[in-house]
């Protein structure tokens, strides 16, 4: 059976992101024909990226990439829930990204963003690096307008009274 992360990309504390993440678990686990798991960026507290090779190559030296790429390896797929951050993603985010390289390969990725104005362009600046030339047959971007229906089901205005709307 397919086991699917749900990345929260936010580590602020007391942020949104974690009303969202868990909302868009409880959705995911209403399927009988998947398992999930949430991971908390913030918990796992990732270092900036400290290799010394470009990690394309697979030669990891520091502990924590090894640790990363283990969680990362045992997942078929993901759903990456953002916030906007100066018209991007999270930089929370780009670093867990660019810790680890193969272990993304080969698997999908659907987008759920939220904030001012949906997180939109968190999602945008998000397809760019999950198309990249080297791994545009790897990482899967086929449910991204899935994701973008996903996007509307969360009203992000007032986050402090997180609902889910209705789907449009
Ligand atoms: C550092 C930072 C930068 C932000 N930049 C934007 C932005 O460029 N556009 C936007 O619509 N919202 C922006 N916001 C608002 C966030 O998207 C919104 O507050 C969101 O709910 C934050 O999610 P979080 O609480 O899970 O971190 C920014 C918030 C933060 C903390």
């Amino acid at each position: 059976m397919p086991n699917i992360a749900i990345i929260l990309a936010s580590a602020r504390p007391g942020c949104a992101g974690a009303a969202v993440a868990h909302w868009v678990l409880t959705q995911a686990e209403k399927r009988t024909d998947a398992t999930f798991d949430l991971i908390d960026l913030a918990e796992v507290d990732l270092p900036q990226i400290d290799e010394a090779m470009p990690p394309a190559l697979g030669r990891y030296t520091d502990p924590h990439t090894q640790q990363w790429a283990d969680i990362i390896a045992d997942f078929d797929g993901y759903v990456i829930v953002t916030p906007e951050y100066n018209h991007s993603f999270p930089g929370v985010l780009k670093n867990a990204l660019d810790r680890v390289y193969a272990e993304w390969n080969n698997k999908a990725v659907g987008l759920v963003s939220y904030g001012v104005d949906g997180g939109v362009r968190a999602v945008e600046a998000l397809r760019l690096v999950l198309k990249r030339p080297s791994a545009r047959r790897r990482v899967g971007t086929g449910h991204l307008e899935h994701a973008h229906r996903l996007r509307r089901l969360v009203h992000p205005r007032r986050t402090s009274r997180f609902r889910p709307d209705h789907h449009a």
